[in-house]
């Protein structure tokens, strides 16, 4: 069964696969939302972007693809910058082999995100163009 480690919670557990992250949090005691959000939040529809984490350690693979509603709501999120493939909405990626959690990700102006440019950077390195 796949294992997930939430890294500021120091919390890991086993899961079966297609648990979606939130669940898994919020079942084993590990606070996803910051501040206010703990109570403000869309209670798992991809609405307020507040539950957002950063998968570490290339385990970003190990869940399943992002939803049309989840692309949608980080292309609006400047936690997005930077952070183009590992972060997701916990209410919406489903575990489907070991994964490492960041919970409560802090901001990352370092890069920039442009979803086109990372396309484009993508096939260049794979040689598409
Ligand atoms: S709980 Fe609101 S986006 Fe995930």
């Amino acid at each position: 069964m796949p294992k997930v480690r939430f890294l500021r919670s120091n919390v890991e557990v086993e899961v079966q696969p297609g648990a979606k992250i939130r669940d898994v949090a919020l079942k084993n005691g590990v606070q996803l939302y910051p501040g206010i959000h703990r109570i403000a939040n869309c209670h798992g529809f991809a609405q307020c972007g507040s539950c957002r984490v950063l998968l570490q350690n290339g385990t970003e693979k190990n869940v399943s693809r992002k939803t049309l509603l989840e692309r949608l709501r980080l292309a609006m999120s400047y936690f997005a910058i930077g952070h183009g493939d590992e972060l997701r909405l916990a209410c919406q990626a489903r575990v489907t082999g070991d994964v490492d959690v960041l919970e409560r990700p802090p901001a990352n102006f370092s890069g920039t995100y442009a979803p086109e440019v990372e396309a484009a950077r993508r096939r260049l390195r794979e040689g598409k163009y």
